[in-house]
Formats: C-alpha cells, sequence, structure tokens
C-alpha cells in the first residue's frame, strides 16, 4: 500500500487543526460529537490538544452499500445534549458530503447555540454538496484511502498512518451490506 501521510504528517495536520480550534473558541465550552466508527482516532487526538472546558459524545452513522448506497441510518443515543450549547462536528473524511450533511441537518435541528464542523480528510472534487466543513486538516486527490481510523470493510483502523488502497485491492461486488461509517 502506498503510504499518503505518514505519522509525522498527520500528527503536525492534527496540531494545526488543535490550534485553529483553541483560536476559534478561545475558552468557551465546547461539546464535541465524533461520526463513529471513522472519527475514533482523531477524536482521540485531538481532543488532548483542546484547552477549553469540553464536552465528548458521539453518533454513529452506517449505511447499506452496493446497490441499496446512499440509505443512512444515524444511531443518536450517546450523542449528548446540545441544545443552546456551542457544538463542533468531528468526522474523518468529507468525501460526498452527504453524511456530515446529514448530521448537520439532524443536529441543527436541536437547537445548538452554534454548529461547526472538522475533518482530517477532504477529497478533492467528489462533494456533492455546496459546503464544506469549516475545519479541514488535509485535501486529498480522490483515491480511497485507509488507516487512522478509516477503514475498508472494517479493516485497517488501526495503521498510524493513512495509506491508498489499489483499485484492484477493492472488491467490486455489489452484494447489500450494512457497514458502520
Ligand atoms: P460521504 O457521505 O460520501 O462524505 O462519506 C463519508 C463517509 O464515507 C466517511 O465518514 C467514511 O466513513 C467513508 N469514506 C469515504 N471515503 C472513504 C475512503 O477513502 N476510505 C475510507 N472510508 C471512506
Ligand atoms: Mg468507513
Amino acid at each position: 500500500m502506498k503510504i499518503l501521510l505518514d505519522e509525522n504528517q498527520l500528527n503536525a495536520g492534527v496540531n494545526q487543526l488543535a490550534l485553529e480550534i483553541n483560536k476559534t473558541y478561545r475558552d468557551r465550552p465546547l461539546t464535541i460529537i465524533g461520526v463513529l466508527t471513522g472519527s475514533v482516532v482523531l477524536l482521540a487526538d485531538v481532543i488532548r490538544k483542546l484547552e477549553m472546558p469540553l464536552r465528548v459524545g458521539v453518533v454513529q452513522t452506517s449505511s447499506y452499500e452496493g446497490s441499496q448506497r446512499g440509505a443512512l441510518t444515524i444511531n443518536t443515543q450517546m450523542m449528548l445534549d446540545i441544545s443552546d450549547r456551542d457544538v463542533l462536528l468531528i468526522d474523518d473524511i468529507f468525501d460526498t458530503g452527504n453524511t456530515m450533511s446529514e448530521v448537520v441537518e439532524l443536529m441543527n435541528a436541536l437547537g445548538p447555540a452554534s454548529l461547526k464542523s472538522a475533518v482530517l480528510l477532504c477529497k478533492t472534487g467528489r462533494q456533492k454538496v455546496d459546503w464544506r466543513p469549516d475545519f479541514i486538516a488535509f485535501d486529498i486527490p480522490d483515491e480511497f484511502v485507509v488507516g487512522y481510523g478509516l477503514d475498508y470493510n472494517d479493516e485497517y483502523r488501526n495503521l498510524p498512518y493513512l495509506a491508498c488502497l489499489e483499485p484492484s485491492e477493492i472488491s467490486s461486488t455489489s452484494e447489500i451490506t450494512e457497514s458502520s461509517k
């Protein structure tokens, strides 16, 4: 697998992301909501660099891959109360943007004082929505990437670096399987 971002590069990107978040919120209490499962590594790394009073919650999104692709379910049981709070939504990657758009819509309906979003990665030229996250650590080429929380068929999340999966390593089967994002 070709390494796209090594551990040092990821660390520098996450430091920069945390710097921008600290600068934006200063001492204001913040509620961070991570999107499971892909954001777990970023979430663990970034929250330890944040200096404001912080609450951390998660939502889980899952989608039916294959011919049902696009049907998204959002589990909010572990989310925390966000009404009248400053909220930052964190995910691993902004690809089409559909996942984050749906989570943002759901969260906005709950009346946060403010809602911003942060991602580790934004894939160039793939977006199907007309907005971008407020904080982006890296813009990357349109390749399928794994590691640092990102998976292929639920594997590779533990790699400490970000690698590109070759098209030949990605199966083209279209059976319907539920997969967590
Ligand atoms: P979107 O709804 O198209 O923006 O997709 C967002 C979700 O799809 C992410 O949270 C990831 O879980 C997954 N995803 C998109 N691109 C990749 C990739 O290159 N590698 C691994 N997961 C990806
Ligand atoms: Mg995923």
